[in-house]
């Protein structure tokens, strides 16, 4: 049995865990949530992140920040996890499913033009098993009919399009640290964007839509605070950003690593096409032999440099 995935933690990985917790300050919304933002965006290239505790916490914030409501309609990739829609209808939105194109599992952009209408507020494009979605072409539709960009890559951080890194092109980006992703945090995601809008409505949502946090009141000396919207907790603690800061450190050489073992898969397949007609339904799985596909047509940009 293969196993579905397996989570690298080493050494200095608990050591950075014990650290915050030896520490003994902050256990949650203090100083490694920020710099674990920091981390990540100077990793990817961009302005503004906001840590939380899930990927699909990021997904729903950036619902939240493009201020999709009821009667909204947003389309999503017909095959993805199920967070990648939810994050819809937890706005009162409604996701239209777009089909998706076979050889690549992403959303196929041919399609989406004949689901847009009047009601269509913003598309929510996946990056499927790594593979980046055809960014320039959703782009051009986004501009033409107005449309906000969300961009579910939970699957792909570290990965390329055209040079640039997974989280500096769509107007929102949602990462997701769950443990079979590129790093982890056990649990955690973040939204990263480079509008200032969007990253301060991140931030209502992810801790209650209350307008200053502890940080700001106690500068302030006063606990003085407004709910300007209905927020959550969708908070991560400090502990867990400490683990993701000392696994940015290694994103790399995890990513470097995946790719070695998708090519002994390639040759193993390529050896025993039997199982190719056995896995065909297996999109997971269908992705290790679709890979060096992917790889001739010279879109998969995961690979450093
Ligand atoms: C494409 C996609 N989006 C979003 C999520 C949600 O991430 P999380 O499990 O961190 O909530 C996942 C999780 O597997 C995912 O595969």
């Amino acid at each position: 049995m293969i196993a579905y995935g397996k989570q690298t933690i080493e050494k200095d990985d608990i050591e950075a865990v014990l650290k915050v917790l030896e520490e003994n300050t902050f256990l949650t919304t203090g100083p490694w949530v920020s710099e674990f933002e920091k981390k990540m965006c100077t990793y990817i290239g961009c302005q503004y992140g906001v840590a939380v505790n899930s990927g699909t916490a990021a997904l729903h914030c950036a619902t939240f920040a493009a201020g999709i409501q009821e009667g909204d309609e947003v389309i999503v990739p017909a095959i993805s996890f199920v967070a990648s829609a939810n994050c819809v209808l937890y706005q009162g939105g409604k996701p239209v499913f777009c089909d998706i194109d076979p050889e690549t599992l992403n959303i196929e952009v041919s399609k989406i033009e004949e689901l847009i209408t009047e009601k269509t507020k913003a598309i929510i494009m996946v990056d499927m098993c790594g593979q980046p979605c055809h960014y320039d072409k959703i782009r051009e539709i986004c501009n033409q009919y107005n449309l906000i960009l969300i961009h579910d890559a939970a699957h792909s951080l570290g990965g390329k399009y055209k040079g640039n890194k997974v989280g500096s092109y769509a107007d929102i980006t949602c990462l997701s640290f769950h443990p079979v992703k590129n790093i982890t945090t056990c649990e955690g995601g973040m939204m990263v964007t480079n509008n200032e809008y969007y990253y301060k409505r991140g931030q209502s949502c992810r801790s209650h839509g209350i307008c200053r946090d502890f940080k700001e009141r106690e500068k302030a000396n006063s606990h003085y605070y407004e709910m300007n919207d209905l927020g959550f907790n969708y908070r991560i603690p400090d502990v867990l950003c400490a683990l993701g800061i000392n696994q940015m450190n290694k994103l790399d050489r995890f990513i470097t690593q995946r790719n070695e073992i998708a090519k002994k898969y390639d040759l193993f397949f390529e050896k025993h096409k039997e199982y190719n007609e056995h896995l065909k339904n297996y999109y997971y799985n269908e992705w290790y032999f679709k890979k060096s596909i992917y790889e001739q047509k010279n879109y998969l940009h995961f690979q450093k440099g």
